[in-house]
């Protein structure tokens, strides 16, 4: 807890642009959890490096994703915006951490397994500990509730047992975080494969709709998203293209499945899709007319960065100072 309110963690990292799915799925909801939580949202780009990253490429992308975040609505005087790699906390709390995770634990991490295989020329010790810095993004902040998607819940859940192997060996110490569970992220699936969610890294350009799409090729992507040959606009799992068309629209219109169903009632599919793509167009580019504003205010960005740094720090520290004592560092002299 933080005053009243209980505490709420989540974190992006900045590789790749971000697309359609990722704000409707995720920082959508972030805006609407931050008048009840005390929010930490963090550009996690200590995670980012577990992959090999352009440096400059890095910084600039972090930078945009913290814009980003601010774009789409979240306030950085309410939350708290930040770079993990501000706050050395996280590092410091993930060391202490990783001599409480067992490597059992971590070789049955199916995240690891996936980029191990993807990435068989780089498999390094930060790409197999990711779930522990991640353990220790949360514990920091002696976090409630994680927002998290389906593929993380293995890490979150990790995260809770370290949380509560500590907590039988030194007491106390951290609170254990729970899955948000309540109204869900929209789960948008890819416009060319709705077996597959949208990705932002799809080599397919046209499977996903990026944040900073024009609305030409929203629309584009749009009409091209694959359907099927039943003809009939209605929402049901026979017809996964259609359902996440109809997902989408739901989430850029606060519509029902039911009544968009209705609304499109024995119209064709391709003028439901320039309706879904007009629909995304509307939610688009008022975010990216903040987007291009607050990316030339400098000072702001610069001022959010700094501030919250120091606040995320400080509360990293009175976490960080306690553990430290817990497992027999020797006290600091001043
Ligand atoms: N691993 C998460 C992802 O790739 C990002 C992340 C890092 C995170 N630390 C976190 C999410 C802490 C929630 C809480 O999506």
């Amino acid at each position: 807890m933080i005053g009243e309110k209980k505490v709420l963690f989540s974190g992006m990292q900045a590789t790749g642009s971000l697309t359609l799915g990722n704000y409707l799925g995720a920082l959508k909801n972030w805006v609407s959890l931050s008048e009840e939580y005390e929010c930490f949202y963090s550009v996690v780009d200590m995670h980012s490096i577990t992959i090999r990253q352009d440096a400059p490429q890095l910084r600039k992308r972090a930078r945009d994703l913290l814009t980003l975040y601010i774009a789409a609505g979240l306030d950085p005087e309410k939350n708290c915006i930040y770079y993990q790699s501000h706050v050395s906390g996280h590092a410091e709390l993930a060391w202490i951490l990783n001599c409480f995770t067992y490597m059992g634990e971590l070789n049955r991490m199916t995240q690891f397994k996936d980029k191990a295989a993807r990435h068989a020329d780089n498999i390094n010790a930060g790409l197999y500990t990711y779930p522990v810095l991640m353990a220790a993004d949360i514990l920091l902040y002696q976090t409630d509730v994680v927002p998290v998607g389906n593929d993380q819940l293995q890490h979150l859940e990790l995260t809770r047992d370290i949380a509560q192997r500590f907590n039988s060996i030194y007491g106390e110490v951290f609170t254990i975080p729970e899955p948000y569970i309540g109204r869900v992220g929209a789960r948008i699936m890819s416009l060319q494969n709705p077996s597959k969610k949208m990705s932002k890294s799809d080599e397919n350009p046209n499977a996903s709709i990026y944040l900073m799409d024009d609305p030409d090729t929203v629309i584009r992507k749009c009409k091209r998203a694959v359907t099927d040959s039943e003809g009939v606009i209605a929402y049901r799992e026979e017809q996964p293209g259609l359902r996440n068309l109809i997902d989408i629209y739901c989430a850029c219109t606060d519509r029902t499945p039911e009544e968009t169903v209705k609304e499109f009632d024995g119209r064709g599919y391709g003028e439901f899709k320039m309706a879904v793509g007009e629909a995304v167009v509307g939610v688009l580019k008022p975010l990216q007319e903040r987007y291009v504003r607050l990316s030339q205010d400098k000072e702001l960005i610069d001022r959010v960065i700094k501030e919250n740094a120091e606040k995320a720090g400080y509360y990293a520290q009175k976490t960080l100072r306690k553990v430290q004592k817990k497992v027999g560092f020797p006290e600091r002299i001043r």
